[in-house]
């Protein structure tokens, strides 16, 4: 048994890697998926076809390999966080389609409980704010208005799980109801200090807590997948909401590492350790990882909009074919313009948490183009994970010290990597090794199986591609920084 076959269930596609012993991914198969947007602001997944599109890739990923399915040690998973789904016990059929975490509408719900003075507990406990982004006002959302679903809730027969816990349940064949401690740690729902669902915010919300998955560590035993499905039984043995497997998968195991992955938003995270540490800027505290029932913590920022700015340049402006261009349309644009885009398409993310908030764009003249829209989005993309970077080294002991390591589709590109180094005033370091989610998640479950090594081994082998220095004039940097601020602040109040 010689290989680890990596789920990647991911926000637009569903992709399976296979890694050989070395850790080498040997083969990939991926499925886009629609994404359904009922109304402005909510979006939508079938988790059907989340399930058929994960099963077809695994079968494609190893038949293209010419890998029979028991010479595979174990499977990772590793998934879009928050995204939500409730299905009923006994089939196993959805109530309805999956909440994605992009989805906006339970926006009045967060509101409400708000102004209801609950915040601040809620955020002592879970280290998460009341944004629609988390799974918990989604479920509340689903039980309310799905005809008869709280009867049902209550009754036991439905179960809620972010889409890593769905896919455990349909592969083991409905034995398996569990999640893993860094998925557990998105959902609104649970004590990220005392590892448990938290009984308290779960009344608030109305969801009984039999619904809710049992937490594993994010090395374990997740069950077997049946028979009939790949043609062996494979043990589940890795979990991780694909942030964290990215954070893994860069290696960032001490204190003060820090990676941001750059896929349709952009999110940062950096290991505090073992001490969960409380934002005071707005950041979010979540589980990096769980080994052997200790958690890791991290300090998280989210952007919602980072590769979206550019799709958007593509498919709404229709100012470049591929998103490959965009660099090459932003080297074209004026220097004398500052055209600022603030990309709040769905909302603000960290460290604004503005959900009403819409896109703007300023400092448009007649000679304003395609180059400087191209520019401007880029731009917005550093812009955003400035205020990440500094919001994250106010909250850290000893900002001075952090370490950036990127991935995501974005960071191949060399000019946007110099940008982001420039608008941050600090260098940027990509791995040789791009599948960074994915491999987090093989490591994970190879390292269960006895196939890889320990962390420290594993570490080791993260090489580095490139260091991105900054080259800006501080002074340039400075105002363009303040520039963006300023923009945030118009847009925010429109
Ligand atoms: O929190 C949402 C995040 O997990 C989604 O990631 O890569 O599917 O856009 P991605």
């Amino acid at each position: 048994m010689r290989y680890i076959l990596a789920i990647d269930q991911g926000t637009t596609s569903t992709r399976a890697i296979l890694f050989d012993a070395s850790m080498t991914p040997v083969q990939i198969a991926q499925r886009e998926f629609t994404q359904h947007y009922p109304q402005a602001g909510w979006v939508e997944h079938d988790p059907e076809e989340i399930w058929t599109t994960t099963v077809e890739v695994c079968r494609a990923a190893l038949a293209k390999a010419g890998v029979e399915a028991d010479q595979v040690a174990g499977i990772g998973i590793t998934n879009q966080r928050e995204t939500t789904v409730i299905w009923d016990r006994d089939s196993g059929t959805p109530i309805h389609n999956a909440i994605v975490w992009q989805d906006r509408r339970t926006a009045p719900i967060c509101t409400a409980l708000r102004e209801a003075g609950h915040g601040e507990m809620v955020h002592a406990r879970t280290g998460l704010l009341l944004d629609p982004y988390f799974s918990g006002t989604k479920v509340k959302w689903l039980l309310d208005t799905v005809p008869g679903a709280r009867a049902r809730a209550d009754r036991g027969e439905l179960l809620f799980g972010t889409i890593d816990s769905f896919l455990i349940w349909r592969l083991t064949g409905g034995r398996i109801h569990a999640t893993d401690a860094t998925n557990a740690a998105r959902t609104l729902m649970y004590d990220i200090h005392r590892g448990a669902w938290d009984d308290e915010i779960c009344g608030l919300l109305g969801v009984p807590m039999a619904m809710l998955p049992e937490v594993r560590d994010s090395a374990a035993d997740f069950g077997a997948t049946e028979l009939d499905i790949l043609g062996a039984k494979l043990p589940i043995l890795g979990v991780a909401g694909d942030q964290q497997a990215a954070t893994i998968g860069q290696a960032c195991f001490s204190p003060g590492m820090m990676k941001s992955t750059y896929g349709t938003g952009c999110f940062a995270l950096l290991n505090t350790g073992a001490t969960p540490v409380a934002s005071t800027h707005r950041m979010l505290t979540t589980i990096a990882y769980q080994l052997e029932g200790k958690p890791t913590y991290a300090l998280e920022g989210s952007i919602f909009i980072a590769g979206a700015a550019v799709q958007w340049l593509r498919d709404g402006l229709g100012i470049i074919e591929t998103a490959a261009q965009s660099g090459e349309l932003a080297a074209q644009a004026d220097p004398g313009q500052s055209v600022t885009l603030v990309p709040a398409f769905t909302g603000l993310g960290a460290p604004y948490w503005a959900p009403e908030c819409r896109g703007a764009v300023f400092g448009l003249t007649r000679n304003s183009g395609p180059a400087e829209f191209a520019k401007a989005a880029l731009d917005s993309v550093a812009f955003q994970t400035r205020d990440l970077w500094e919001a994250m080294r106010a909250d850290w002991e000893d900002g001075a010290q952090v370490v950036l390591r990127v991935d995501g589709g974005m960071s191949a590109s060399d000019r946007t990597m110099q940008g982001l180094a420039d608008l941050l005033g600090a260098p940027v370091d990509r791995p040789v090794m791009q599948e960074t989610t994915a491999l987090g998640a093989a490591w994970l479950a190879g390292m269960r199986a006895g196939l890889y090594p320990g962390m420290q081994a594993f570490a080791a082998n993260w090489a580095l591609d490139r260091r991105f220095e900054p080259v800006m004039a501080p002074t340039d940097r400075e105002a363009a920084y303040t520039r963006w601020r300023r923009a945030v602040r118009a847009a925010m109040a429109f």
